[in-house]
């Protein structure tokens, strides 16, 4: 029956390491999915995490499914995590939220929810680059993909012209994709001021915003100052939707730990959003997953834990950073003639390094180093130990 079936290229991301894995060289390096690793290159199972695991096992809870959207201890929590419990949307009821198979998951809903109930253009805009996977995501749910300008390879940051140019000449009601903090790939973020302007020029236009907030309390290490964004188009009045993800800042990738939430006017109309967003979510996976959902409600209600995870974030941001360093040192010492300055400039989980995509099949196949073929590397990935062989392979294919 499948004769006629293609074979499909490997995922851009997630076909990184399955060929890492099978790369039998013990000194390989997997710079390409954005996992934390500790300094010896291993998963990191955060200290909170496994305390409030602990803590709800002893409790020996049942196993019944949750509600269509999902956990409402969590929902609650992480909306307040995002908007701040201070927001009006909070105080007034006006966020309508679902658990979410982590953050594609929450990207998927919305997408499917702005396919059926969007009243204008349905067409969604990305920057230039952006994750590998959001296009499938939005094409699979029913929108129009486009693109606005977003990163300058000649200057290595933020195109701020060409972005509010294409968002201005995008037809009027567009829908906007905004990475909210550590843009990924890139690592390039808007100041304050250009958020500003963005949210100025998005408002003229009358657009609708998606806000994706993958990586809140990476960017900075701060939860707050990485939710300026989302917080300042709220104030601005701006209605917005926003996919949010615990994969990284609590580390639990594989227990798909995310949300979809949408400020709404009324607690009416939250109702009826409420209502058409279980509509989407039964007919796909029914309910989520209740474990991890329990461990982030956990931690995030718990006054002592939820302390302690800020710090645990911040730890893992600063060894980010530390790598980042580190790397540029190597590359500098080693007589590197590039200028690698954007190593340590770039925010977040990422440094978008500049390398070809020639460049990036020979560290393959001649280095055993793995990274996404548009020269995107998890600085996650390095340690103090394989740093040095790092800096190494990527001098040699550079200079
Ligand atoms: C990444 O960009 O590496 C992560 O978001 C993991 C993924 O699912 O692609």
């Amino acid at each position: 029956a499948w004769s006629k079936v293609p074979l499909g290229p490997p995922d851009a991301i997630l076909g990184i390491t399955e060929a890492y894995k099978a790369d039998q060289f013990e000194e390989k390096i997997n710079l390409g999915v954005g996992a934390y690793r500790d300094d010896n290159g291993k998963p990191y199972v955060l200290p909170t995490v496994k305390e409030a695991e602990l803590r709800l096992i002893s409790q020996l809870l049942d196993k019944e499914y949750a509600g269509i959207t999902g956990v409402g201890a969590f929902t609650k929590l992480a909306a307040r995590l995002a908007y701040s419990p201070s927001s009006p949307v909070i105080k007034e009821d006006r966020v309508a939220i679902t658990q979410s198979i982590s953050g594609t998951g929450a990207l998927r809903i919305g997408g499917e929810f702005l396919a059926r109930w969007y009243p204008y253009n349905k067409t969604i805009y990305l920057p230039t680059p952006t994750w590998a996977n959001h296009g499938a995501v939005f094409r699979d749910s029913g929108l129009d993909v486009k693109s606005y300008r977003y990163y300058d390879k000649a200057t290595i940051s933020l195109d701020i012209d060409g972005m509010l140019q294409d968002i201005e000449t995008a037809p009027e009601n567009s829908i906007i994709l905004l990475h909210a903090c550590a843009h990924n790939p890139t690592g390039v973020d808007p100041t304050p001021e250009q958020w500003r302007r963005i949210s100025d020029v998005v408002k003229k236009r009358n657009h609708f915003v998606f806000f994706d907030m993958a990586y809140q309390g990476f960017a900075s290490g701060d939860f707050d100052r990485d939710a300026f964004a989302l917080r300042y188009f709220v104030e601005q009045g701006h209605q917005l939707v926003l996919a949010q993800s615990f994969a990284k800042n609590m580390g639990l990738y594989g227990e798909r730990v995310g949300s979809f939430s949408m400020v709404v006017d009324s607690a009416e109309e939250k109702k009826r959003v409420d209502s058409q967003l279980k509509i989407i979510v039964r007919p796909l996976y029914s309910n989520p997953p209740i474990h991890g959902a329990r461990i982030a409600a956990e931690v995030l209600s718990d006054e002592v834990l939820y302390e302690q995870w800020l710090a645990e974030v911040k730890g893992m941001a600063d060894r980010i950073i530390q790598m980042r360093h580190l790397l540029k040192q190597h590359l500098e010492e080693l007589g590197s003639t590039r200028d690698w300055s954007h190593i340590t400039s770039q925010i977040g989980m990422f440094c978008y390094t500049g390398l070809t995509p020639e460049q990036v099949d020979t560290l393959r196949t001649e280095y055993s180093v793995y990274m996404t073929r548009d020269g995107r590397i998890s600085v996650a990935g390095i340690t103090s130990k394989n740093v040095k062989r790092l800096a190494e392979s990527i001098h040699s294919v550079t200079k």
